[in-house]
């Protein structure tokens, strides 16, 4: 099953800043986690107290112990259940009074989640982006969607729909028609490149949900595209992050981030702008999708060998994905 698979890796689950000592609760793969700091770093619990259920995010940190809001039991950093009150001091706590606890960590802004023993690193950006003084790297924002986190991701390396849904927008300069282009496979994921004269957009998936949308200008005369501002030129390169982290079957919340080599003196503020347009033009047309679930079977659905071979080579690299998971269990 492709969840069994989603389970080990890390996903985004909130924005760093956004995670405090207060207990606040986040989704992943159908499951509430509550996640705070203490002195230590971050916790990431399961949300569900093991006496009655009840979401211990609604709870507070008593002591350095995280208390459920309704009889009081504490738990530890752990998960571990270290006292309840109507057993006294004394009181000997039963060995299953525990929760999970997850693998959590801050990066690139971001607190993220593994719900089991991760099979990869956090994914990288293509440059040296957050390293490098010749980057500038922000995060643009968060977004939820009502569909599936490979619909979403599947949206973003798909640009046959831009002088359709995007019109005005992200249009290719040389229209609808595709050319012939090649997706090729990597390590952990795929890559391919369109050039329609004006930008060349290098795409790089890693799997399962991160995408990284490069777009250089490739235009002699420059070019300028919905996320840059004043005058581009050739050379210029604006990297899109697009992050999908599976909230649940249906549900899944979007990181963005965007990376660029020019423009230093240019607010961010400007270039998070045209995106609120575009994220509002995909979604209404994901969230219309019927499956929300992206279909992993090449039979489901129509394909264009050319025009939607990323799609193609997508939907098999996630199966592949599934079925290794299934071997493994
Ligand atoms: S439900 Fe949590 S302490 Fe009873
Ligand atoms: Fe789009």
């Amino acid at each position: 099953m492709l969840e069994s698979a989603l389970r080990r890796y890390w996903h985004p689950v909130a924005v760093s800043d956004e995670v405090t000592a207060e207990p606040t609760q986040v989704k992943l793969l159908g499951e509430n986690i509550v996640l705070y700091r203490d002195a230590e770093g971050l916790v990431a619990l399961r949300d569900k107290c093991v006496h009655r259920g009840v979401a211990l995010s609604g709870g507070c940190i008593r002591d350095g112990l995280l208390m459920c809001p309704y009889h009081g039991w504490q738990y530890d950093r752990a998960g571990k259940v270290a006292f309840i009150p109507a057993l006294g001091t004394d009181g000997a706590i039963p060995s299953q009074a525990r929760v999970d606890r997850y693998q959590v960590r801050d990066g690139y802004g971001a607190v993220w989640v593994a719900l089991e023993t991760p099979v990869a690193d956090m994914p990288p950006w293509p440059d040296d982006d957050w390293a490098s003084d010749d980057w500038h790297v922000f995060m643009v924002g968060t977004w939820t969607w009502q569909s599936s986190a490979g619909r979403m991701l599947e949206n973003a390396i798909d640009f046959a729909h831009f002088n359709f849904v995007h019109e005005g927008f992200t249009e290719l300069a040389d229209g609808p028609f595709i050319k012939p282009f090649e997706v090729e496979t990597t390590d952990d994921g795929m890559r391919y490149a369109y050039d329609d004269s004006v930008l060349l957009r290098d795409y790089t998936l890693h799997l399962p949900f991160t995408l990284h949308d490069r777009k250089s200008v490739v235009a002699p005369s420059g070019g300028v595209t919905w996320s840059e501002q004043g005058d581009s030129k050739a050379g210029d390169v604006t990297t899109i992050t697009f992050i999908a982290s599976p909230t649940d079957t249906a549900e899944t919340l979007i990181f963005v981030w965007l990376s660029r080599n020019h423009s230093f003196d240019t607010p961010d503020a400007a270039f998070g702008a045209g995106f609120h347009e575009v994220m509002e033009q995909d979604r209404i047309v994901v969230e219309a999708q019927d499956p929300a679930e992206l279909p992993l079977d090449p039979r489901e659905e129509l394909h264009l060998k050319l025009a939607d071979s990323g799609s193609i080579l997508y939907r098999r690299l996630l199966r592949e994905l599934a079925d290794r998971a299934d071997i493994a269990v």
